[in-house]
């Protein structure tokens, strides 16, 4: 795409006729859209795309305008212009209020003329994600060869079938460049997807710039090896690794996802998952002083136990759950979150924050006097319950900033804080328990959307993964509203989403063939009314699909694609 079409936001004056195609007449074979649209009416004729070709949008969805000039405009040769105004463009963006759904669009593709109408602008963004569709794979190339392109004319009306529809990356595991992020937004966008869950911190790098605690990224961004091979491993690389982003880079990444209409959720882990963090500032674990454990064999913790040298802190180098969590007993603790969410809050505009909240042994808490004396004078019954209180804690502090939490299922354990929304990944168990009593609901089971998993039964086939097998047919035959809920219950489950966890995925090509085609497969689960999801139907548009994704220069997984 070619940046220099902002200079072309220009008022200009066109007559010339676009070449109109009006009696071709198209089959279902022009019309390969994911997510499947609601409604889709086959038309016959075609709308031309060269260099008389206009678009017209209100100033309201100059962004959009802009957005489609520059898709149309990387065919080579041609500069599509973008005439701000009602005016009489050959392509019409507009805004509809008769659209029930605040996501919903018509688009209307006629020989002479298309136009698409949104409810909102985020409504026709998603109109030009289909048109973009309807164009030829080969516009997603950069440098490309295409020097027309034709659209089949098309009649469709679509609104998608949850609000929340998401894809998460942990960037502390493996740690991803800014360019990746923005690649990752644009595979988001280009599946109508809305939600980027971004994982920021674990026991293995912390990610986020905090001005206030300078050690969180110096020392805690980084580790000093990593085991090799699947967990426990066959040893440590030795090597330093590591990496963070400073909150300009934050503020880029934000805006370049609203842009795209995508909410960026940050999440910040606690209690657990803080390995990181304590390396950087050590009064944060209840035993200051204890030396990091880093297990060689988490599954028996009867492994080799390689003490940390020197200082009694570091990074983790390992993968798993570790027991060197944030002390809640500590008033420090509280402090010091408090501080780093206000950092938090100030770089990122979603409602929600994600706070963790899984995976937190209780061991620590159990011998740490300040956290007994916490349970004491607080009434608690158990740590589960002090794990309940940290969490509520943390929920109350947020509200009072006008943000709300979101939390994986474990927060339930020791009763919820009542305003949270729980992400629901150890099967659905826990997002039925959550929407039975009314609190809002995302279901990221393991077994359906973790697509850290295998994709072949033959895993010697496959690149190293962390177990599980998930293949692009079991996330399509995903159905996210869980069985055993009332009508009324299943109001609160908000969507679903795909959790890539990145232990094993070291490089960003590792990542594209982890996340395609599944994500491709969740996207028409999120959107698409259950009665229209047909697995051969969408099978046979991956395959155009998959044209795209060479087109992008993507990396995926070929299981599922027949190459002609
Ligand atoms: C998780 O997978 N530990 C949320
Ligand atoms: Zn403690």
């Amino acid at each position: 795409m070619r940046s220099f079409l902002l200079i072309l936001i220009t008022t200009i004056i066109t007559t010339a006729c676009s070449n109109p195609k009006k009696d071709i007449i198209n089959t279902e074979q022009d019309y390969q859209i994911i997510p499947k649209p609601v409604k889709l009416e086959i038309m016959n004729g075609r709308f031309m795309i060269d260099s008389n070709t206009t678009i017209a949008a209100e100033k309201s969805l100059e962004n959009e305008a802009i957005y489609l000039a520059e898709i149309l405009s990387s065919v080579a040769n041609i500069e599509i212009l973008f005439r701000p105004g009602n005016g009489n463009g050959k392509i019409v963006l507009k805004r509809d209020a008769s659209i029930a759904n605040d996501e919903g669009y018509t688009l209307s593709v006629a020989y002479n003329k298309i136009i698409i109408s949104g409810k909102t602008a985020k409504g026709v963004f998603y109109g030009i994600q289909s048109l973009r569709q309807l164009m030829p794979a080969g516009i997603e190339t950069e440098k490309n060869d295409v020097t027309k392109i034709s659209i089949p004319a098309v009649l469709i009306e679509d609104s998608p079938r949850y609000t929340y529809r998401g894809m998460h990356l942990d960037v502390a595991r493996h740690f991803f460049p800014v360019e990746f992020i923005k690649k990752y937004i644009d595979l988001i966008a280009m599946h109508k997807m809305n939600t980027f869950h971004w994982h920021l911190t674990e026991d293995q790098g912390w990610r986020i710039e905090i001005k206030k605690y300078p050690k969180l990224t110096e020392v805690g961004a980084w580790r000093n090896g990593t085991i090799i091979g699947h967990h426990p491993g066959t040893g440590n690389d030795e090597k330093k690794y590591g990496g963070f982003y400073t909150q300009d880079e934050i503020k880029g990444i934000v805006k370049y996802a609203t842009e795209r209409h995508i909410t960026v959720i940050p999440e910040i882990e606690l209690p657990g998952h803080s390995a990181a963090a304590i390396a950087a500032y050590p009064f944060l674990s209840c035993f200051p002083k204890e030396k990091t454990i880093i297990y060689d064999d988490m599954g028996s913790k009867k492994g080799k136990q390689i003490q940390a040298k020197g200082t009694p802190k570091i990074v983790q180098e390992t993968w798993g759950v570790m027991d060197d969590v944030f002390c809640a007993g500590n008033e420090d603790t509280f402090a010091f979150l408090e501080d780093v969410l206000d950092e938090v809050i100030a770089l990122f505009p979603s409602q929600y924050i994600h706070i963790g909240g899984d995976e937190c042994p209780k061991g620590n808490w159990n011998r740490c006097p300040s956290c007994q004396e916490r349970i004491q004078k607080q009434g608690l019954k158990d740590e589960h319950e002090l794990q309940s209180y940290f969490i509520q804690r943390m929920e109350k502090y947020l509200n009072k900033k006008g943000k709300k939490i979101i939390g994986w299922d474990e927060i339930l354990e020791g009763g919820l804080a009542p305003n949270a929304t729980v992400m629901s990944w150890r099967g659905t168990k826990g997002g039925v328990e959550a929407a039975k009593q009314h609190h809002d609901v995302i279901m990221t089971p393991g077994h359906s959307v973790y697509f850290d998993h295998y994709q072949d039964e033959n895993k010697d086939n496959e690149p190293l993964a962390i177990g599980g097998l998930t293949t692009v047919k079991d996330v399509y035959s995903y159905e996210p509203t869980p069985i055993g809920l009332s009508a009324e219950e299943q109001k609160f489950v908000l969507g679903s989403q795909a959790n890539v966890w990145s232990e094993y995925m070291k490089t960003t090509d590792y990542v594209e063939y982890m996340i395609l085609p599944r994500m491709t497969a969740l996207s028409e689960i999120v959107w698409t009314p259950k009665d229209a999801k047909n697995w051969e139907d969408f099978d046979a548009r991956l395959q155009h699909m998959a044209e795209r994704y060479d087109a992008m220069g993507l990396n995926y997984a070929k299981h599922n694609i027949i190459k002609k």
